[in-house]
């Protein structure tokens, strides 16, 4: 049996959510993805899911009336064995019952060196948008826990990139992201090998 059970929270694109579960596919990562969740029913993410045959659902604040999305998105990860719930590239704040139930088991990446460039409102092209106003040599990619604030658990692996004087935002982002898929399964390696604990919440 897999030593961990993945679950995905995505928004967008979904390529890390991609290299995870490629990872898992050669034999990379001792993992199995059990369910992806997106709350934009034309996100990328969803149709990866789809072509993998993962089972995955569009949870939003619509399509749970009488539910709240939080309950829903809980429900869906418990339902699917969940244990380690993966954000990759998920717009939305998780709520507090999801919170409560997986504390200390969800992972998001960050496109940046926290605690530098994170926070409320900076992610996606604004973190590299400041990291270039602000002359920064370089960058990097975080991998860390989520407690209830943005950006400010426990980190558990970063790597650094290095920024070019002629990057623009969009060169800055894909060199990281490159980075992004390597560290986040590299991670997820580390967890599920030992050589990397999660943080013990009280
Ligand atoms: C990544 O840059 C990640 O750091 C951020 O959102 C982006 C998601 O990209 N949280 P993708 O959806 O995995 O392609």
């Amino acid at each position: 049996m897999p030593t961990l059970h993945l679950g995905f929270l995505a928004s967008h694109g979904g390529s890390n959510m991609q290299a995870i579960i490629d990872a898992c596919k050669q034999g990379r990562l001792d993992a199995k993805p059990c369910v992806v969740i997106s709350n934009n029913s034309d996100s990328m993410a969803l149709t990866r899911a789809g072509t993998e045959g993962i089972p995955c659902y569009h949870i939003s604040a619509a399509t749970h009336p009488g539910e709240t999305e939080d309950r829903a998105i809980l429900r869906t990860l418990q339902a699917h064995y969940v244990d380690t719930v993966i954000l990759a590239g998920y717009m939305k704040r998780i709520g507090p019952a999801t919170l409560q139930a997986y504390r200390g088991r969800i992972l998001n990446i960050h496109p940046a060196l926290l605690p530098k460039f994170g926070g409320r409102g900076l992610y996606g092209k604004q973190v590299h948008e400041a990291v270039l106003r602000a002359g920064e040599k370089a960058t990097g990619v975080t991998v860390h826990v989520i407690d209830e604030d943005y950006d400010t658990g426990p980190i558990l692996n970063q790597v650094q990139v290095p920024v070019m004087e002629n990057d623009t935002v969009d060169s800055l982002a894909e060199r990281v992201l490159t980075q992004e898929h390597l560290l986040y399964v590299e991670t997820l390696r580390g967890i599920s090998g030992g050589k990397i604990a999660l943080p013990k919440f009280d």
